[in-house]
């Protein structure tokens, strides 16, 4: 065998160790990565939610992975000046005004049951067995009147009626008012599902 044919083989020999070892030695390095937590998981999946094309009285809905392969509808309301303001003038009609029978966290455990007054994030899933809710925020909804009625959501299933705080109305099926996801503004338009808000955007946020 002549030195180049040599010199050739023993390349080839060394470029097909250094290969072999890269296949096999990768999917071991990999396999060394920490294994992500699932807080970790949906901190890298938790949703954010642009909410500048919501016009006042409109609503949006998204995806919000909730847990490992679990999904909620989130539905984000901007309320009117004139709906924040009906929502004191609910209050007899509604089952549990102050939420104190009702999952939300501490920050949004007002009248408002929000952050911000005029912005209102909730799951959009009915507590009485869980189907999705119509949005209606028309004052003359069906045979109710603005005496009852100033916008909200129906519940398609058995006919549960919640306002536009997502608290529900007395002699419903559903008994609790919607549950609220955590979140905070990451920006004025902008939302983060999932989250809890920093003490210092909680803390100053309206109460009732
Ligand atoms: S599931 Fe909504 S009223 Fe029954």
């Amino acid at each position: 065998m002549d030195d180049a044919k040599r010199k050739f083989l023993k390349q080839t020999a060394i470029a097909m160790t250094v290969a072999g070892g890269a296949v096999v030695t990768i999917p071991f390095i990999s396999s060394m990565r920490p294994v992500q937590t699932e807080q970790e998981y949906l901190d890298e999946h938790n949703a954010l939610v642009d909410i500048s094309d919501i016009p006042p009285g409109g609503m949006k809905k998204m995806n919000w992975l909730m847990a490992w392969n679990v999904v909620r509808i989130i539905t984000v309301v901007r309320r009117t000046e004139q709906e924040i303001s009906d929502l004191h003038f609910l209050q007899p009609l509604l089952l549990d005004p102050f939420s104190q029978d009702s999952k939300q966290p501490s920050y949004a455990q007002n009248i408002h049951r929000s952050l911000r007054k005029d912005i209102f994030v909730a799951i959009n899933s009915c507590t009485h067995l869980g189907c999705g809710l119509t949005f209606k925020p028309d004052y003359a909804y069906e045979r109710y009147g603005p005496d009852y009625w100033r916008g909200g959501f129906d519940c398609p299933c058995h006919g549960s009626y919640f306002d536009l705080a997502g608290r529900v109305y007395k002699g419903m099926p559903a008994k609790e008012n919607l549950s609220i996801p955590p979140y905070h503004f990451v920006a004025e338009n902008l939302i983060r599902i999932g989250v809890h808000p920093p003490a210092t955007q909680a803390s100053t946020e309206p109460k009732a």
